[in-house]
């Protein structure tokens, strides 16, 4: 017997059509599950385009106010997919209406808004999920559990990139539809939040807290029009970060993020080493997680040398995390099985009653390290993160 969870999403972009696409494969993929997401309403600002994404995905019925939406008796969970400014009123309205709450990341246009988040949400007692989706692909989540596992033995280094080269341009304006991005009134921040905030993500999964940072922030295109009003304006944006950090655990590491990175679009990189071990994963494979093993887990002795290498592993096994849900060993699946499985384990956690990771306390983790980045590069000095 499925039970439904009436789905109320909100901006239909970019994100709305990955969550989208995840709420209608998710029943087909994961029939073990019993909750079954309903495409319940669907609400942005222009009608005529709103209409056809709900005719288009199925959504019975549409909003054009967020609040309207949120209001609704039949809505059991609201997903929040609209630029960042607008994450912490959602998510208060949708707490006090009592509704589960999908958010997009970053959590908040910073961690003061994150924390009133979190406190309304606990008082609440409603579920939460943020969509940190690239923990979902197989190969990271794979890379987790070598980690757990123990494979890579006492780590020393983790290092992170996430390039892009989009608005490179000086004639890209800032605000408004799909520019958002470049206006920090609606974004909060620029690479840091929208892209070092994914890197962060994964690096406090696979490596524990961040201890204490340094930054340096570059904004090179310092004026840009404003899209919704014609005037040119600062920009106050950091279009490129560049990161030194030191974790708990006692392990270094290094975060860069830029959109000037001429050749690249998404460039996603992670590498951590071990004295046992390193692995590394590349967004453009993402099917793929090399190992390196320097003394295999099983006998506990160093690899012979003749044999020692970087392995490809091709995570594409029923016994890779995910992948006995969709083909057979050897072929791939892609970005947007990272929602659907992020949908998949939020579902899960309603059934066994255990909240699915990141939800919006572990955000808040990402997003005071965001706040100590832009707080270490306006004040050029390492800061230390509270615990
Ligand atoms: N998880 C990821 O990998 C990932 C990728 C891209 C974006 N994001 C995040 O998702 C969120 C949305 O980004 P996007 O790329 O989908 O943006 P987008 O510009 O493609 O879409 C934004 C949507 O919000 C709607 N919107 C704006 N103001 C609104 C309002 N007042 N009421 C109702 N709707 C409104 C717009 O109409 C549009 O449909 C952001 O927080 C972003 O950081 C996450």
């Amino acid at each position: 017997m499925t039970q439904p969870l009436r789905i109320g999403l909100i901006g239909y972009g970019f994100m709305g059509k990955a969550h989208a696409n995840a709420y209608s494969k998710v029943g087909h993929f994961f029939p073990e599950l019993r909750h079954r997401p309903v495409l319940q309403a669907v609400c942005a600002r222009e009608p005529e385009k709103l209409g056809r994404f709900a005719e288009t995905w199925g959504f019975a019925h549409t909003e054009t106010d967020w609040r309207a939406l949120v209001a609704r008796p039949d809505i059991d969970a609201v997903d929040i997919c609209v630029p960042n400014n607008l994450h912490r009123p959602i998510a208060l309205a949708a707490a006090a209406a009592g509704k589960a709450i999908l958010c997009e990341k970053p959590l908040a246009m910073d961690a003061a808004e994150a924390e009133e988040m979190v406190a309304a949400v606990e008082r609440a007692g409603v579920a939460t999920m943020v969509w940190y989706n690239y923990r979902r692909l197989p190969a990271v989540t794979l890379a987790k559990q070598l980690i757990a596992d123990g494979r890579l033995g006492q780590p020393f280094h983790y290092r992170a990139s996430f390039l892009q080269d989009w608005t490179i341009s000086a004639d890209v304006p800032q605000g408004g539809a799909a520019l958002w991005r470049l206006d920090a009134a609606a974004a909060g921040s620029g690479v840091t939040g929208d892209l070092l905030a994914h890197c962060f993500d994964t690096a406090l999964w696979l490596n524990g807290p961040i201890a204490s940072l340094v930054a340096t922030t570059e904004t090179f295109v310092k004026e840009r029009m404003h899209q919704e009003h014609g005037r040119i304006e600062p920009v106050g944006i950091d279009d490129a970060c560049m990161v030194l950090v030191r974790f708990a655990n006692g392990s270094m590491g290094t975060f860069e993020s830029t959109r000037y990175a001429r050749g690249h679009k998404a460039l996603k990189t992670f590498e951590m080493n071990g004295a046992d071990g390193s692995l590394a994963f590349d967004l453009h494979d993402s099917q793929y997680l090399d190992l390196f093993e320097y003394r295999a887990k099983q006998t506990g002795q160093k690899v012979e040398d003749q044999l020692a290498g970087w392995r490809r592993i091709h995570v594409t096994n029923f016994e890779h995390p995910y992948m006995d849900h969709w083909w057979v060993p050897g072929l791939t699946i892609g970005y947007e099985h990272s929602f659907v499985h992020a949908v998949a384990d939020f579902l899960r956690g309603l059934e066994s009653g255990t909240l699915v990771e990141p939800t919006f306390r572990t955000a808040l983790e990402t997003q005071k390290v965001c706040d100590a980045v832009l707080q270490s590069a306006r004040s050029n000095a390492w800061v230390t993160l509270a615990r």
